[in-house]
């Protein structure tokens, strides 16, 4: 049975293999020691928690198998932005809609936010890079849309696509 919930701040090295499995060429999760990389996550995870966002973690039997990072990246006077970035499931686990279920929950977050007042209508950005096209798949079947790309974003000579979907409007 998966467990989807906000990941505590002790909870995130335990993301650290699920990272480094499925990013092999990510600038952070390649590059840096474990203890950088841990530093990095605390300090995005309390960064974003103090808008409502923060990690989301899959637990299977208590272990961590994936997570994403839901960071607001705007607000206005009704309308916000957020990012849905590092999202990740351990690939003897996937295809059973783990990654799907965890998305749901970053959704199911910014609902709550808009319930409790904070604004009225949320717009949730991903970035997909062009090793991973496969993700743009599975970002189309949870309802994000492709809206564009973008040239030499993460590596030079490398596209992006950029997906969103927008909440709190009727689709
Ligand atoms: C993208 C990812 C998080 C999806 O996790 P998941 O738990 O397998 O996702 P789900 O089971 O909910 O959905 C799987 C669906 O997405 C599609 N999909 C997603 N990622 C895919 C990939 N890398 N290759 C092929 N298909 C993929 C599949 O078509 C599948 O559709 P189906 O159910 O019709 O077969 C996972 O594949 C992963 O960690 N990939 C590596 C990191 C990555 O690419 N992240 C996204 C880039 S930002």
């Amino acid at each position: 049975m998966v467990e989807i919930r906000e990941a505590e701040s002790s909870e995130l090295a335990a993301l650290i293999p699920v990272y480094k499995e499925a990013y092999q060429e990510h600038l952070i999760f390649k590059k840096k020691t474990d203890a950088d990389i841990i530093e990095y996550m605390q300090k995005a995870h309390a960064d974003a928690a103090a808008d409502g966002g923060g990690f989301i973690i899959a637990l299977l039997n208590d272990e961590v198998v994936g997570g994403l990072l839901l960071r607001k990246s705007l607000q206005g006077d009704s309308h916000s932005r957020w990012k849905i970035r590092h999202v990740a499931v351990m690939e003897k686990y996937r295809d059973q809609d783990i990654g799907t279920e965890l998305l749901q929950a970053a959704e199911q977050k910014l609902v709550e936010l808009i319930k409790k007042g904070d604004f009225i209508t949320a717009k949730a950005e991903v970035s997909v890079a062009e090793g991973e096209k496969e993700a743009v798949d599975f970002y189309e079947k949870a309802g994000f849309k492709l809206e564009g790309t973008r040239a030499d974003h993460y590596r030079l000579g490398e596209n992006v696509y950029l997906l969103g979907k927008t909440i709190g409007i009727q689709q």
